[in-house]
């Protein structure tokens, strides 16, 4: 087999033909004036999808978490989010650095965050203490596993919240995988939050932008958070053309992505790895290496890359594949053929 197989991660993905033509051909104007047709058109589209009432293209899920939390907060509130969510780990600490907010991290079951851990949480009346104002959650769950939170766990949350006047904001970087997998509309999962960000730039397979959605006033607020973070985006709809393109055409095949991994996780468990298998719920395979392994993570990454197969760098002994647009099944079959041999040699 020729060509690289690169399970590092689903934002390696490329245009298709058919967003690289609506790029061509994009309508642009200038987004500042409002003035962008297919920006527009990509917003409104983005917020149809969510039944929300607007949206707002951002340049990336770091910068539409980024002001979504600032659009929710004030400096000196509390906001809660798991303990491994990409908003405590992976973004630099920006809600602290830029928002000014106390990130409250509490633990999480396969990513999903229990009510209880909001109510120990609260904090509000005394002066020593920050406002709890937020409550983030991450559907579908990276670290965890790429997994799902189920609709009764929304439910519980979204409770809990109303309870004591929290918002909630989903970091639904891949929340159309979290729908494709739970086999449920979009706007089902939105509904529990109140703003989305999701991602154009990973399973959906665009090279530019995430969206936020939310209602019409809250967006008004967090467009001027984007021009304060630096993200007012001109003739951007050269870009946001092929997010329509991908609203359009891309999520139902993300099914064809969790099959994948599913295969994959069967398959890694049957050469005798330790995989969650519970775990597996869509587009991402976790892999322990034990120290009994006869290889150890970064010598089988070695080994892979002489085969043509990409993973990162593993942390520690955990290692993860994800599947995507351009991975198919007899990939799959490739590499788990190729794991076999690094492991027997
Ligand atoms: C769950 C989650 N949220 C947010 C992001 C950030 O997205 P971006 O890379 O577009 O900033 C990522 C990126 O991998 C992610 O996995």
């Amino acid at each position: 087999m020729q060509a690289i197989i690169d399970l590092r991660s689903d934002t390696v993905t490329e245009p298709t033909e058919a967003m690289r033509r609506a790029m061509a051909q994009a309508k642009v104007g200038d987004d500042y004036y409002g003035e962008d047709p297919t920006i527009k058109r990509l917003e409104a589209f983005a917020a149809e999808i969510l039944g929300k009432e607007a949206g707002l293209f951002v340049t990336s899920g770091t910068m539409g978490n980024l002001v979504s939390i600032m659009t929710h907060t004030q400096r000196s509130d509390g906001v809660i989010m798991e303990e491994n969510a990409h908003c405590y780990h992976n973004e630099n600490g920006n809600t602290a650095v830029i928002a000014g907010v106390l990130p409250l991290p509490v633990p999480g079951k396969l990513g999903v965050i229990h009510p209880e851990s909001v109510v120990d949480n609260m904090r509000g009346s005394e002066v020593l203490h920050s406002r709890t104002r937020l409550i983030c959650i991450e559907n579908t769950h990276n670290v965890a596993g790429g997994t799902v939170w189920p609709l009764a766990d929304l439910i519980s949350i979204r409770e809990v919240a109303d309870r004591f006047n929290l918002a909630i904001h989903i970091d639904g970087a891949r929340v159309f995988n979290a729908a494709v997998a739970l086999g449920v509309a979009p706007a089902k999962i939105a509904n529990f939050g109140d703003s989305v960000t999701f991602c154009l730039t990973k399973g959906l397979g665009c090279p530019y932008g995430s969206l936020i959605a939310g209602d019409s006033e809250f967006i008004i607020e967090a467009r001027r958070n984007r021009q304060m973070v630096g993200g007012g985006l001109r003739q951007g709809g050269v870009v946001a053309a092929a997010g329509i393109v991908a609203l359009e055409s891309m999520i139902k095949r993300l099914a064809e992505d969790h099959n994948n991994a599913k295969a994959l996780a069967n398959g890694l468990v049957e050469l005798g790895l330790k995989v969650d298998l519970e775990a597996v719920q869509s587009n991402m395979v976790y892999v322990e290496l034990s120290g009994s392994s006869k290889i150890s993570p970064v010598e089988l990454v070695q080994q892979l890359r002489k085969d043509g197969i990409w993973i990162n760098t593993p942390f520690k002994s955990r290692m993860r594949f994800v599947t995507h647009y351009g991975v198919e099944e007899k990939h799959i079959t490739y590499t788990l053929k190729a794991i076999e041999r690094a492991l027997s040699n």
